[in-house]
């Protein structure tokens, strides 16, 4: 690929999976674009620590919604990955406005951006948010990308974050579908591993919890898990095999509650697990991402991903050791 052609942009450049993206992004030769919504944060330092940062890293101030900041950043490249989406920690008082919003008219305005920038090919970042709230769903059935989320459902249940990633990548589907342009999707699973910014993200969050709160009793649900360093490499895949078209479930495993802290007292004995699971978990969903592994995508063993997820959370100072 010519220098010119290894130019993209990286929406919420600060979050997790965005972190990890830029990392293989520069380690591969590309020059980024990354958006923040306020550069000059020190929660976004390990960005300009990242190698070939100095030279290959510029950084644009941008909101999802606000199109020509959007713009700005998508101008020059010839790919876009489309992270940014806000992922609350616990439920939000407006989530139309907090949640919706962001979610839909942000995407609208990334993809309306990158036609007008001619972008090659635009990577959405969705989520299995969008792939498995269908209510009824037979236990044994495995889900694939041509399951969507029921919005009615989500809608009723209060699921709001479902809502919004389902609601934002038919979007980006109906707006390539109008516009010609080349939209693919990768919906992963619950991501873990270890974190490069400082603070912890949602998903991270799910983990360091199961390890401090004593929670009195889990649901034996099964949860769906995949390593950001994995997710990253199928975004960049995706993006790179000239075959890639539709949607991708991004998930490495598939393990219930139980046997996750089963695994995680073994490993990290000390740490104060939940007092009880109760046999029969409503989330019982199974998905496969055989498209994705078909494509060439690999993903890493479940215990790689746990160890280097506590060791980073410890080296932070999230979790005492
Ligand atoms: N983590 C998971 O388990 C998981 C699973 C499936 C899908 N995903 C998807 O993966 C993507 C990244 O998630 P993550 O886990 O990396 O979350 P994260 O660490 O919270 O990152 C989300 C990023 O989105 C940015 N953002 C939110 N609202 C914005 C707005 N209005 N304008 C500009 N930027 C905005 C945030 O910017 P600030 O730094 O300014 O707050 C943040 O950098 C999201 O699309 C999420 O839905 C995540």
């Amino acid at each position: 690929m010519a220098e010119k052609d290894r130019i993209v942009c990286v929406t919420g450049a600060g979050g997790f999976v965005a972190s990890w993206l830029i990392k293989l992004l520069l380690s591969q030769g590309y020059t980024v674009h990354g958006t923040l919504r306020n550069p000059g944060d020190e929660k976004y330092a390990h960005l300009r620590k990242l190698d070939n940062a100095a030279e290959k890293l510029k950084l644009f101030k941008a909101d999802l919604l606000d199109f020509d900041s959007i713009l700005a950043a998508v101008k020059g490249c010839v790919g876009v990955f489309h992270v940014a989406c806000p992922v609350p920690q616990s439920s939000v008082p407006n989530p139309e406005v907090e949640l919706v919003q962001p979610a839909l008219d942000g995407t609208f305005n990334v993809l309306k951006a990158c036609s007008e920038a001619k972008i090659g090919r635009v990577v959405v970042v969705s989520s299995v948010s969008a792939v498995f709230m269908i209510p009824d769903w037979p236990k044994d059935r495995v889900m694939d990308e041509s399951c969507w989320s029921d919005k009615e459902y989500c809608r009723k249940t209060n699921n709001w974050y479902c809502y919004s990633k389902t609601v934002a990548e038919a979007e980006a589907f109906e707006y390539a579908k109008k516009s010609g342009l080349n939209v693919i999707t990768v919906c992963p699973a619950l991501v873990l591993g270890p974190m490069l910014q400082h603070t912890a993200n949602a998903s991270s969050l799910a983990l360091i919890k199961l390890l401090k709160e004593s929670y009195d009793e889990i649901e034996n649900n099964l949860r769906k898990i995949v390593d950001v360093r994995d997710v990253a490499e199928a975004l960049i895949l995706v993006y790179e095999k000239p075959e890639a078209k539709g949607r991708y479930i991004c998930m490495g495993h598939l393990i219930k509650n139980a046997e996750l802290v089963d695994m995680l007292k073994i490993l990290y004995p000390n740490y104060e697990f939940p007092r009880s699971i109760k046999e029969e978990g409503k989330d019982q969903v199974k998905m496969s991402s055989e498209k994705l592994q078909k494509l060439g995508w690999k993903y890493r063993p479940l215990k790689e991903t746990i160890v280097d997820s506590v060791e980073s959370y410890k080296g932070l100072g999230i979790l005492w050791s």
